[in-house]
């Protein structure tokens, strides 16, 4: 018997299968389209896109494993959080969706901010309002399109609408639903006074379950697109940093997580909802029912690097860039990245932010280049971590996972930066591994996903700061705080020319 999960990532939509102990049997990755960006810090990918990945995957990890529908017990989801799918009556997807990274809705978030009030907006979401949030996307269609607004009858969340063609049923769950900037995340339910005060329509809204309940079962139509047996279950799953954090084994206090996909989160473990009062992190519903989380986030952490590659190092791999940057020293000769791709949420909440390199001479060349951006993006996450301890939050130990902690160099960097050990899994598999153990605890083979984790997660090594390295990225580090907000009204002025 096998479990199933599915992440929607921004990249690609991963499959994987695995056994009743959480061992894994296969996995299968469909790529997405790029993502489209029509003006700087725009950013839409088309939900149909993600759907076909999501089908492939499937197909591809039972091809794999030799397994049959069958023989898929439950199905759980994960996804890219925030993104903003609008279906119409007939369920057809009106526009492509504005995913997470994208910034075009300060307007609309000021908008949120003057007509509910700043702090009952966090007193109704736990969280202040941001330009990544689904809500602000969502007021962004309604003042510019109108006329897709009023065709939209539903919304849901990228993995939402993978559930939706999966099994006919419009819903979600409570950790990626916490993203919307709508989920009064104390209570685990949409909140009244936000859908009031700015005059929506509630019935826009799917249903939010549990992480672990089951929304509903694979149709028949879907059955035939992906190999899965009709009427399996489907649970509700989480986004993608809750079910990282599952998959991490991030479900009691002490203990956090850094994950580096295209996004960078530095995430942990909280029994009861605490937050920041600058909200420069999210505290958001876990995948663990009456539980929470804090997470920050670094919006181009991966993008970093991809950017990188597409535009001046194509054909080469990842392995071949961090083997580069490995051969520059520690501080790079003194230059000095900012990942501000994509704006950025922790701990600046800027969505005009802008990237670059600072420091640069004529002595430096693409090593020195490479290994500034990995440097940078690892200062950025510490901003992350910092934040979060600042909260007298207990993350004393950090597991490392998701595409850039593949690279053993960029785990040695997150160690001597975060001057701590960083302990990668025995399964680095993250988001997608965490969906398929939030369908196994649904499933009724364990009590409850702290179960499933204790049964399934291991740690495999851990690696401790080296303490040359240490001191040389702290004085770094130092210098890297003073960038943002020196820069800061240069990045207004370029927002107004842009
Ligand atoms: C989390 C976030 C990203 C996306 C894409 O708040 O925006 O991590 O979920 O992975």
């Amino acid at each position: 018997m096998y479990w199933l999960g599915i992440d929607i990532g921004t990249g690609g939509s991963r499959a994987l299968l695995i056994d009743a102990r959480g061992n894994v049997a296969a996995g299968f990755t469909a790529p997405h389209e790029e993502m489209r960006m029509e003006r700087p810090m725009w950013a839409e990918q088309r939900p149909e896109d993600w759907w076909a990945a999501a089908q492939k995957a499937t197909q591809g990890v039972l091809k794999e494993a030799g397994a049959k529908g069958d023989d898929v017990k439950a199905v759980g989801l994960s996804g890219q959080m925030h993104g903003l799918v609008l279906l119409d009556a007939a369920n057809q997807v009106v526009r492509p969706s504005l995913i997470w990274c994208d910034q075009r809705s300060q307007p609309q978030v000021d908008y949120i901010n003057q007509t509910v009030g700043k702090s009952n907006v966090v007193a109704h979401t736990a969280n202040p309002m941001l330009t990544g949030f689904t809500l602000p996307k969502l007021l962004w269609v309604r003042d510019n399109e109108p006329a897709n607004f009023e065709k939209a009858r539903k919304v849901l969340l990228p993995k939402d609408y993978v559930r939706f063609m999966l099994t006919g049923v419009h819903a979600t769950e409570v950790s990626d639903a916490s993203g919307t900037g709508l989920l009064d995340v104390v209570t685990r339910r949409w909140s009244k006074p936000m859908i009031e005060r700015l005059k929506l329509d509630a019935s826009l809204l799917p249903e939010v379950k549990e992480s672990v309940e089951v929304s509903g079962t694979i149709s028949k139509a879907a059955a035939k697109a992906t190999g899965l047996k009709e009427g399996t279950p489907v649970v509700g799953g989480a986004g993608d940093q809750a079910a990282s954090g599952v998959g991490n084994g991030i479900v009691k206090p002490g203990l956090a997580s850094c994950t580096i996909g295209t996004s960078g989160v530095v995430f942990a473990y909280l029994d009861r909802p605490q937050y920041d009062p600058l909200g420069r992190v999210h505290t958001f519903c876990h995948a663990v029912k009456g539980k929470w989380h804090v997470m920050g986030v670094t919006q181009g952490a991966g993008l970093s690097l991809q950017w990188f590659r597409n535009n001046f190092a194509q054909g080469s791999s990842y392995d071949e860039l961090m083997a580069q940057a490995r051969s520059a020293p520690p501080l790079s000769h003194g230059l000095y990245w900012l990942p501000y791709l994509m704006g950025e949420r922790t701990p600046h909440l800027d969505a005009i932010a802008r990237g670059g390199w600072i420091g640069l001479t004529a002595k430096h060349g693409r090593a020195e280049m490479i290994r500034a951006l990995v440097e940078g993006v690892s200062y950025s996450l510490r901003d992350c971590l910092s934040v979060i301890e600042g909260m007298g939050v207990d993350a004393h130990s950090v597991r490392a996972s998701g595409g850039g902690a593949r690279s053993p160099f960029w785990r040695q960097m997150l160690a001597d930066v975060f001057r701590r050990s960083v302990a990668t899994l025995e399964n680095t598999e993250g988001s997608a591994y965490g969906a398929a153990l939030l369908a196994l605890a649904g499933g009724g083979e364990y009590n409850s996903v702290e179960e499933v984790c204790a049964a399934a997660v291991r740690e495999a090594d851990s690696l401790i700061p080296g303490a040359h390295e240490s001191a040389a990225y702290e004085r770094g580090y130092e210098v890297f705080t003073v960038l943002y907000p020196t820069l800061k009204p240069v990045f207004g002025l370029i927002q107004q020319l842009a």
